[in-house]
């Protein structure tokens, strides 16, 4: 990995540095949360144990004239609640808008200790993280904070596309990156008026067939290449990798099959926009039993993690051995 240029600032002379190592925990769902709505922001204590993170959004989808009242209901909302192990994240607005500052400036001063994550949308490229990564050390230095805050980014633009292995290794404090599907149709030019997920008419024919009868038409992830990119990216440097958000709440069947295809991708997790998406997104980012259950069985057949071996007519060796550590140190973590 690349040496990040700007490195994690101490706190003061003196001071000991804080921990930088990025915590192991399960985030199979970022729950968002529109702080603004007061009767939603009430609903976050039930949430705490529910959810692997609350994520309170100041960005797209609040309203222009509702942003500060968004800041102060997050700030309400992450005062009074205890998040347990719950995580706590922070979706602030554009680096170019006019309330981003102030994002900043208030949230951190006022509930900074608590702060895990502040995802940052619309990202370019690795400047975009470096302006991010001073102004939280100077932050984090003002108010005496000891545990760092960890950056995530959407990838959502095609700059942010073309520079996503830089945006992934420009900070230590990267925890992640998420695929943001809309804004990237947008500025795409994409033909589509949608939240993730596919669309009919982005297929593939069946070839024709001799007698001329009907030809079966295969829809085609609209997704796979930046998310397969940013997987990459983001597993080269260490950090995590989310879809994220899926916009149609009437089909649970096309969320969770999205959703599925991120999780066999190298996926972390998802975003969940709607509470029904909170079981989907944890049903299909916990291992399922049965390739556990497998998993164990090549770990208990090749106990030093090297050699051949045959396991119901499928050759295993050191590779899989490493596959199926994958999923048995997920299935701890969901256990635990
Ligand atoms: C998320 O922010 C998206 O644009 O999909
Ligand atoms: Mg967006």
């Amino acid at each position: 990995m690349k040496l990040p240029r700007n490195f994690y600032k101490p706190l003061a002379i003196g001071a000991p540095a804080p921990c930088r190592e990025l915590p192991v925990r399960l985030e199979r769902m970022i729950h968002f949360v529109p702080p603004h709505i007061e009767k939603l922001r009430a609903k976050v204590r039930e949430l705490t144990g529910q959810v692997d993170v609350v994520l309170g959004n100041l960005e797209d989808a609040i309203p222009a004239d509702c942003k500060e009242e968004a800041r102060r209901g997050f700030i309400e909302m992450a005062r009074e609640s205890d998040f347990g192990s719950t995580g706590l994240w922070v979706r602030i607005n554009a680096l170019n808008s006019p309330w981003v500052l102030d994002d900043l400036l208030e949230i951190v001063e006022a509930v900074g200790y608590k702060l895990d994550v502040v995802m940052i949308p619309k990202v370019e490229g690795p400047w975009d993280i470096h302006y991010l990564d001073q102004l939280l050390a100077q932050l984090e230095a003002r108010y005496g904070l000891r545990k760092p805050i960890f950056i995530h980014a959407i990838l959502e633009t095609p700059e942010g596309v073309n520079n996503v292995e830089r945006i992934a290794t420009a900070s230590p404090r990267m925890h992640g990156m998420s695929l943001g599907p809309a804004d990237l149709a947008a500025s795409r030019a994409m033909k589509t008026t949608r939240v993730g997920g596919g669309h009919p008419e982005y297929k593939v024919l069946a070839d024709a067939t001799p007698d001329g009868g009907p030809r079966t038409a295969f829809q085609q992830d609209l997704w796979h290449y930046t998310l397969a990119r940013m997987v990459d990216a983001c597993a080269a440097a260490g950090i995590k990798a989310f879809y994220g958000p899926f916009g149609d709440f009437s089909d649970p069947e096309a969320c969770e099959a999205q959703f599925r295809n991120a999780f066999l991708l190298g996926c972390a997790g998802a975003w969940s926009l709607h509470p029904s998406q909170i079981d989907i997104a944890k049903r299909v980012f916990s291992p399922d039993p049965a390739e556990v259950k497998l998993a164990h069985k090549i770990l208990d057949a090749m106990p030093d993690g090297t050699g051949a071996v045959m396991i119901d007519g499928k050759m295993q060796d050191d590779a899989t051995w490493k596959q199926a550590k994958v999923v048995h140190d997920l299935a701890r973590l969901v256990a635990a």
